[in-house]
């Protein structure tokens, strides 16, 4: 991204995204919304839209969206680049026509409008987090109106700077905590895996209304949750979505996360014999014990080999299966026996860990 500024008409909008999920956001901003992706950097997505209105609210794969300010991929990293944040601030941003589509979709709350100020920074610069903040402060003197109060939390306007390695955006926060936290996660799991990244599994799972969904390790049942979300916003409905656990705490919190989402049948079972017959269900989604949730790291491998044995039993053919390990080689050796094929996979980090998210296709016959 060199540096660029918004347009008059429709300004640019940005994606903050787990990184990893880029091309997904991207591809859902672009099939869903009809929007045109101009640059990707390090979890960021740049794009514009036809036109800027509540659905950009309702995007799955993405932690976070703004309006777009400025941007640009040739930091220094050195502290010059502190003038320059300054300055783009000041000169390059239309901030009311920002400001005026921000109201359009968050209304200000009633009585005086509060502020807040957000600077992100990854990688090495010669300049502190607090050094940008500043800057960012500096160039917008006079575009916050002196009645506006600065607060800490839930500020009706928030300007954020964020800057991973070389690339910085600037603009004003679309979308609130519900974006990337969601409003059904009231029950939590250890090791339960981020909305976000469930979506984008759901996405590359490629599910059509009559599949039947599976996910034999729900845990807290986010996986379900987001296949269930996903065709709420199609107002596609869908059969009931699968799913159990080993451990009846997690059946439990499941069930009430999905309650309100739509149908699902939850069971306590062991997912290496599963209580149903063979070829039933369409599509495997799921995120199994990484090796240090485990007692013991390497009881991933035969637990991989035996749930891997049973998903082949009671997939369809044709049938996909999409999962999230950090021991990849582990199950790659288990699904080699199998036959299955990649479709396609994805190098993302989980809870500090590296991890790939693999997409497998069970051949026809
Ligand atoms: C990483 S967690 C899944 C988290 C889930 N995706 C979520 O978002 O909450 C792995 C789950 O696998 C379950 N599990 C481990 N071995 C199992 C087995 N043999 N059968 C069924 N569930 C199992 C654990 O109880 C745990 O809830």
């Amino acid at each position: 991204m060199s540096r660029s500024r918004s347009q008059p008409s429709v300004p640019a909008c940005y994606a903050l995204v787990h990184p990893g999920l880029e091309t997904i956001a991207a591809e859902e901003i672009e099939n869903d919304l009809g929007g045109e992706v101009k640059k990707t950097g390090p979890g960021i997505v740049v794009f514009r839209l036809p036109e800027i209105d509540a659905r950009v609210l309702k995007l799955r794969t993405t932690e976070d969206v703004f309006l777009l300010a400025w941007g640009s991929d040739q930091l220094s990293c050195r502290a010059e680049d502190l003038d320059r944040i300054r300055r783009w601030t000041a000169r390059e941003a239309d901030w009311p026509t920002l400001l005026r589509i921000h109201h359009t979709l968050r209304p200000k709350p009633k009585g005086r409008p509060t502020y807040h100020l957000v600077a992100q920074m990854e990688g090495r610069h010669g300049y502190l987090r607090r050094d940008a903040q500043k800057a960012l402060a500096q160039g917008l003197a006079g575009t916050v109106p002196e009645s506006w109060r600065p607060v800490e939390e839930n500020a009706a306007v928030e300007f954020w700077l964020t800057i991973r390695g070389a690339t910085a955006v600037c603009g004003l926060r679309l979308s609130d905590r519900t974006m990337r936290h969601r409003t059904y996660k009231v029950e939590h799991r250890p090791a339960s895996l981020r909305p976000t990244i469930a979506a984008a599994m759901i996405r590359l799972a490629e599910i059509g209304p009559p599949h039947i969904v599976l996910d034999p390790m729900c845990g807290a049942g986010t996986l379900l949750a987001e296949r269930l979300a996903a065709a709420r916003l199609l107002r596609g409905g869908c059969v009931p979505v699968w799913g159990g656990d080993s451990d009846f705490r997690a059946v439990r919190a499941a069930a009430i996360n999905l309650r309100r989402l739509g149908p699902a049948w939850l069971a306590q079972w062991d997912a290496t014999r599963l209580p149903f017959p063979s070829a039933t269900v369409d599509r495997i989604v799921s995120n199994p014990p990484f090796g240090k949730q485990l007692s013991n790291p390497d009881a991933v491998i035969p637990l991989y080999h035996a749930m891997l044995l049973e998903y082949d039993r009671v997939l369809r053919p044709g049938g996909l299966v999409v999962l999230i390990v950090s021991a990849a080689t582990a199950l790659r050796s288990a699904v080699r026996a199998l036959g299955w094929k990649v479709q396609r996979q994805l190098s993302i980090r989980v809870l500090g860990q590296p991890a790939v998210i693999t997409v497998w296709r069970k051949p026809d016959s």
